[in-house]
């Protein structure tokens, strides 16, 4: 492999650093690219640009394979608790059983949030959208906890505030969905465990007493690991950048909620569901939508599909679709959009506009089936992915503080109009 990359411009031979990361990614470093040559790269959308290294995530578009510290999503998916995931991506090793007690209990102590919040619930309108919600609230708990104004202040207080956010967030989450039923707020209850504590002050309400069904606790579970980190996609990369101004978490994940929201990016979920309801209406024609989809004429895009890494199956939507049918039987939930998404599924992979693009079902795709079978609302779907992909923002915000990056400021070539006179209009 060549330890260099040789880039010749205007005669002249400038000789480049190659980086190769543990999975023999290959990165060509041009870190000093514009001193020597006085050129920069363009790369509009970031296709082929790295923007840091990282210990966290790997994937591989090409192969379909997805790891959180080196273990596979199939094996934490399976077998793992969301709380255990969210530890190994924030430190970096699965908890013993001590360090998870100890981590459990911590998240317990800090789940309430500061009684003044509630009031900000009021000042919105009874329809707003619970992702606008949480963004806010989130970027609100800075003003509650000033010492997390500096990020680097002390590991301790850095802990401190990352367990606050993690205990937090579900509690938020689930107001903002109170919020939008007008509902009456349930508080947390440190016995139940992340997921099951979550779905109760979703959907408990004081009059009665609630059961959480351990058949949607376990879905959930799964359904928050899958979500859980995924290297640097438009969400996490604007965490980074937020961050890499010493802007403190709590701003740093509220941006990052924001990018969520886009309908390209975790918004996706709620517009595949949206789609499948507009085709079931329309009689469930899929090869008229998947037609759609193909004409350039046409804004209508498949929902759900495609990935701007994987050009294969996304693995996560793999193991989603398999549990789709497993949890709706156990349920005993039986929901036309299913079918209506399968077989949307397999006239697209035959069509060959799609294969031309390796456009496969993403973790969008079927996730809303399963979200709309717990129970949840639709507007609610991409609150779930951002609960999801919490630690994994915590961590790469970690990350980037630890190895103390400098702030994120790209270039950009200008293409604007040039050397232009004032010439003033009236006397002044
Ligand atoms: C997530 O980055 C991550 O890791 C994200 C994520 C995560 O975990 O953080 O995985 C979560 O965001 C998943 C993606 C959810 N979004 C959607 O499902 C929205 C629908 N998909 C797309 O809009 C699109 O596929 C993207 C945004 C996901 C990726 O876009 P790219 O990489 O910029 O690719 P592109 O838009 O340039 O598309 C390439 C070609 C184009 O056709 P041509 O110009 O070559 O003729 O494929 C076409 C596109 O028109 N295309 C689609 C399509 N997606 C791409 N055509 C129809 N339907 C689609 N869904």
């Amino acid at each position: 492999m060549s330890e260099t990359a040789k880039i010749e411009l205007d005669g002249k031979i400038y000789e480049l650093p190659v980086f190769v990361g543990t999975e023999n990614e290959k990165a060509i470093d041009i870190s000093k690219l514009r001193d020597l040559t006085g050129y920069v790269t363009l790369d509009t959308g970031y296709k082929n640009t790295g923007a840091t290294k990282s210990a966290i995530t790997f994937l591989d578009g090409e192969e379909g394979i997805l790891h959180y510290r080196g273990y596979s999503i199939e094996q934490l998916a399976e077998k793992a608790a969301f709380i255990e995931v969210a530890y190994l991506l924030i430190y970096g090793n699965l908890p013993n059983k001590e360090e998870l007690h100890a981590f459990r209990q911590s998240i317990c102590k800090h789940t309430l949030v500061h009684e003044d919040m509630k009031q900000f619930f009021e000042a919105y309108p009874s329809k707003a959208h619970p992702m606008g919600v949480l963004s806010s609230m989130v970027a609100s708990l800075a003003t509650f906890y000033p010492e997390s104004l500096d990020p680097n202040r002390s590991p301790e207080a850095k802990n401190l505030t990352i367990h606050r956010l993690l205990a937090k967030l579900p509690t938020l989450a689930a107001w903002s969905y109170k919020n939008l039923t007008r509902h009456p707020f349930m508080y947390p209850r440190n016995e139940y465990d992340y997921c099951k504590n979550f779905l109760y002050m979703m959907f408990a309400m004081p009059t009665e007493e609630y059961q959480v069904d351990p058949v949607v606790v376990d879905a959930f579970n799964k359904l928050l690991i899958l979500h859980a980190d995924h290297e640097q996609n438009c969400s996490t990369s604007t965490v980074r950048i937020v961050g890499s101004s010493n802007a403190n978490l709590y701003s740093s994940v509220s941006a990052g909620i924001s990018a969520l929201w886009g309908p390209l990016h975790g918004g996706a979920n709620q517009e595949v569901i949206e789609m499948l309801e507009r085709i079931h209406a329309d009689g469930g024609n899929v090869d008229k939508w998947v037609a759609k989809a193909k004409d350039k004429e046409d804004p209508f895009r498949l929902m759900g599909f495609g990935h701007r890494v994987y050009k294969n199956f996304d693995p996560r939507a793999k193991i989603i679709k398999k549990a789709c049918d497993d949890i709706l039987d156990k349920l005993g939930v039986n929901d036309p959009l299913l079918d209506i998404a399968k077989k949307l599924e397999k006239v697209a992979l035959e069509d060959e506009y799609f294969k031309a693009r390796n456009l496969y079902p993403n973790v969008d795709f079927y996730s809303g089936i399963i979200y709309k079978a717990l129970g949840i609302p639709t507007e609610m779907f991409t609150v779930m992915f951002a609960i999801g992909r919490l630690p994994g923002w915590i961590a790469q915000w970690k990350e980037m503080t630890e190895n103390k990056e400098p702030i994120g400021r790209p270039r950009q070539i200008y293409t604007g109009q040039t050397n232009r006179q004032y010439v003033p209009v009236e006397e002044r």
